[in-house]
């Protein structure tokens, strides 16, 4: 790539890692200490490196990994009956040959339940083609994944439909009107898209200010947490905004190199981004001369080796410099001391491509695209037991009831809805009675609830909240990186506790002290955990006892599963396997 930079100096441990496994399938013990030789780095740090990412082997695969995504909305259509018949067909199979086992969210909650063979991800699978392919896999054939759809799909975001790209940053390099930006991004109110609602223009002008000549903008793509699909969607069909938004953000703060941070579930999007740079690349839009001028801005896509906590800004940027993916303490925030100890702009994919669209079409524009006093559009993702489920673009401040029952199609089957997630297990669940709750910040804040990440997963009237809970906690558990006792030991006390709940039988008196401990683990989890992970864990069981109680007593009280979920000698058999879900 012409012009690219190579400054990768943390990155280069994970081409190594990644070259290995390529090499032998997995990462024997000779190769790491070849690699501390050459290298000059100790050991330890290796492994403690390659042991933290699930993407890394550190004993040989066997000829099929199979690996059943086993959150939200895969749990909601039957992820757990398919793992179970696999197990079924794979019962005399040797452990060499095929393994089973769970796997947080695969990015493809619009296409449940999925599943994983050696990295390969199928989607809408059932046992009868699973075991196919994995049966394939075994005798060494080649995997073919259908490839996704190519055709774009056009969206209202896009200001230029037909003319040419990237005109708000041709205008930017001859007027250099930075502040303009900067007040343009203001007065529209643009917030962070990630999760968390920061204002991007407060964001920006921290790192404008700093006084250290180098400075990194980087894009969160690792999207990946259970439901949350809408960035893939955009990097699909709006790559050229997206890489509009991250130069303008370097010309603004003066930062000259960008890192575009996608999970390595995305490979088709890498595809897509990558092709996108080089077209920058060519027509003078990125590189040492942006359009000949003397402002320079480089980007390299990074391939996150995975997990979750990478999403985490600071965990990402522990990851781009080759380390484990540990969050930092904060203050001070990656404005002022981020990638490389240098200040860095962490934005999340939608968040950029508001940029181009506020400064091409003005602020007016932007204001008006909401309903109900809201700004600007949205993209949210519908997963769970909806007719139509997908992406959307909708305006912000749109009613749920629309989101899901005009654009998703209403609850599938013909059946009633019971809850909703407004942006995965983070956002905790709401009854079917708040379905009017608008798509917006402080709507859903009022609702106690959280607009993050667009993520909406919808459980119709067969659902069990109490294991919607557990299996939230049980996503949170598996993920928690460990760094701090109050998330990684809290958050597997709160799922043995809810997983006690789900089995009945618990005298009266215990059940009141679980719910004081459950209290003060939560206060403890919310209040102590390093970083948000953490703090959001008892979130999903928090709001399913606000809203749906007497389910919860029903089940802990009179061994009673309203739903008819637990007390089956399925649901048994599914607790029996998920012992060692996490190696
Ligand atoms: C556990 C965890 C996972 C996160 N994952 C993501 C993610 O995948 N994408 C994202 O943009 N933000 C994610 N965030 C939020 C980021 O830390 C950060 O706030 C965000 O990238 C900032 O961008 P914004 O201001 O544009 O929202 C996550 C936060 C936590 C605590
Ligand atoms: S809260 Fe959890 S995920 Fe975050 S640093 Fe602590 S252990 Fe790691
Ligand atoms: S792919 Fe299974 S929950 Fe996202």
């Amino acid at each position: 790539m012409p012009g690219a930079f190579r400054a990768r100096r943390g990155a280069v441990i994970f081409d190594d890692l990644r070259a290995i496994q390529l090499r032998y399938g997995f990462l024997p013990k000779a190769e790491l200490e070849g690699l501390s030789q050459r290298t000059q780095t100790p050991l330890y740090q290796i492994h403690s490196v390659a042991s933290f990412y699930p993407h890394f082997d550190l004993v040989p695969p066997p000829k099929a990994e199979i690996r059943v995504c086993a959150d939200m909305s895969c749990h909601l259509n039957g992820a757990c009956e398919l793992r179970a018949g696999l197990e079924r067909r794979f019962v005399n199979s040797r452990p060499d040959d095929v393994q089973i086992r769970d796997v947080s969210c695969l990015g493809r909650c619009d296409h449940a339940p999925a599943i994983s063979i050696n990295d390969h991800i199928l989607t809408d699978v059932n046992a009868a083609r699973a075991e196919q392919i994995a049966r394939s896999a075994i005798r060494g054939d080649d995997i073919r994944e259908p490839h996704p759809e190519q055709t774009r799909i056009a969206c209202k975001a896009d200001p230029y439909g037909e003319n040419e790209n990237y005109g708000v940053a041709r205008k930017l390099v001859q007027s250099k009107a930075w502040d303009d930006v900067l007040a343009k991004l203001k007065a529209a109110e643009l917030k962070g898209m990630g999760g968390a609602g920061f204002p991007t223009s407060l964001k920006w002008d921290l790192v404008r200010k700093q006084a250290d000549p180098v400075k990194y903008i980087v894009c969160n793509a690792d999207e990946s947490e259970p439901g949350t699909i809408k960035d893939r969607f955009i990097m699909t069909n709006l790559p050229h905004l997206l890489i509009e938004g991250m130069i303008i953000a370097g010309l603004v703060t003066g930062a000259k190199r960008g890192i575009l941070y996608i999970r390595h579930e995305y490979h088709f999007q890498e595809e897509i981004l990558g092709e996108e740079i080089r077209r920058c690349y060519h027509s003078g839009l990125l590189g040492k001369n942006i359009l000949g001028s003397d402002l320079g801005f480089d980007i390299e896509v990074f391939v996150s080796p995975g997990g979750y906590i990478c999403g985490e800004e600071s965990a990402l940027i522990e990851a781009i410099e080759g380390h484990r993916a540990e969050p930092r303490n904060k203050p001070p925030f990656p404005g002022q001391i981020g990638l490389w100890q240098k200040p860095t702009v962490i934005n999340n994919v939608e968040t950029f491509i508001n940029v181009p669209q506020i400064l091409a079409r003005g602020v007016d524009w932007f204001a008006a695209q909401g309903s109900g006093g809201s700004r600007g559009l949205k993209f949210v993702g519908v997963s769970g037991h909806v007719a139509r489920p997908g992406i959307f673009e909708v305006p912000m401040g749109t009613p749920m009831r629309d989101v899901i029952f005009n654009h998703a199609g209403g609850v599938r089957s013909g059946r009633q809805l019971k809850a909703f997630a407004p942006s995965g297990p983070s956002s905790g669940y709401l009854p079917a009675s708040m379905i009017d709750v608008r798509l917006d910040f402080k709507a859903l804040a009022e609702a106690g609830s959280m607009l993050g990440s667009g993520a909406i997963v919808v459980c119709d009237d067969g659902t069990c909240m109490l294991d919607m809970a557990l299996n939230a906690v049980r996503f949170y558990r598996n993920e928690s990186c460990g760094k701090c006792v109050p998330c990684r030991v809290g958050s597997q006390k709160m799922a043995d506790m809810l997983a006690r709940w789900t089995q009945g039988g618990v005298p009266e008196p215990q059940y009141r002290a679980d719910l004081a401990l459950l209290d003060e683990l939560s206060q403890a989890m919310s209040l102590t955990s390093i970083c948000g992970l953490g703090q959001i864990v008892p979130a999903p069981i928090q709001s399913v006892l606000k809203h749906f109680r007497a389910e919860i007593d029903a089940h802990v009280l009179k061994s009673q599963c309203p739903s008819g979920i637990c007390f089956t000698a399925a649901s048994r058999a599914g607790e029996a396997q998920r012992v060692g879900i996490r190696p």
